[in-house]
């Protein structure tokens, strides 16, 4: 029960990595809020039958009025924010290709929420870490940031900025003790990656051949990073970009 006390929001907690770190959460004891654009009532369910806190929240992380009052809903229902998990991002449903043929609707889209997104919900959870003097933020980058994946320019460049806000952040939280850190995932077999046959044929042979572990990443391996930066064992970390890929970068 490494989390017990703490109050969690995990944005794009319907699905994937995030209802994986969302559940492990609450599993280790803390209320968790899965946020979502979709609907959030089944991985609720999930944890409730499982014995944990959860609660929904409906939201569009690229929506400043819908940030700021889901922020406000947290705090009326539980008091406080420990720790915010940037999770939601366009990903899983992107097509690889070449640069020249993005689309300008689509670049907009994924900056629109896997950068303004993040940065909307930092902002509207800081006021009350800062005034508990207590936060711990975690980005959820990407390893192809780190490795810069080809043909898919406008998400590995929003993952980019996504790793570069985490380190100045860092530098200006750090005084008020809010740690934000940057978890850069491999390639995961999620629901939405396995619902993506063309990029699963793509990149599944390619990401495990890459390995030093060479097996295929599931969402339970990428969840105990998740509780080490959220939980009191890494309260002097800040800043850092932490791989979790089985050792490919
Ligand atoms: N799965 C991987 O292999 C992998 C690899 C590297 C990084 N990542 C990153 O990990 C995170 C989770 O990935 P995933 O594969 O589970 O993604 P996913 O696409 O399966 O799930 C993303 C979740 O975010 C939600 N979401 C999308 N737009 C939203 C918005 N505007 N507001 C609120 N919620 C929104 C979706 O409804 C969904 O529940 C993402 O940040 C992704 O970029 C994933």
């Amino acid at each position: 029960m490494q989390l017990s006390g703490k109050v969690a929001i995990v944005t794009g907690a319907s699905t994937g990595l995030g209802r994986a770190i969302a559940g492990r959460y609450a599993a280790e004891g803390a209320a968790v809020v899965v946020a979502d654009i979709n609907d959030p009532e089944p991985a609720v369910a999930e944890i409730l039958e499982a014995g944990g806190v959860a609660v929904g929240q409906r939201v569009d992380v690229a929506s400043e009025d819908q940030v700021t009052a889901m922020v406000a809903e947290v705090i009326s229902r539980f008091g406080q924010i420990d720790v915010l998990v940037n999770n939601a991002a366009v990903s899983a449903s992107l097509k690889q290709q070449p640069f020249e043929d993005i689309d300008l609707h689509e670049w907009r889209k994924v900056m629109d929420v896997n950068v303004l997104g993040v940065f909307l919900c930092i902002r509207a959870v800081t006021p009350s870490m800062r005034a508990r003097r207590s936060g711990s933020i975690i980005n959820i980058g990407s390893g192809t940031a780190i490795k810069a994946l080809p043909r898919l320019t406008h998400y590995v460049a929003s993952k980019a900025a996504v790793h570069v806000m985490t380190r100045s952040l860092a530098r200006e939280l750090g005084v008020d003790n809010i740690t934000i850190n940057a978890i850069a995932p491999g390639y995961f077999l999620t629901e939405g990656n396995l619902g993506n046959p063309e990029f699963l044929a793509l990149q599944r042979d390619i990401a495990v051949q890459n390995r030093s572990i060479p097996r295929d990443a599931y969402p339970d391996d990428l969840t105990g990073a998740a509780v080490f930066f959220a939980g009191d064992q890494s309260r002097f970390i800040t800043g850092q970009i932490l791989p979790v890929d089985g050792g490919s970068v």
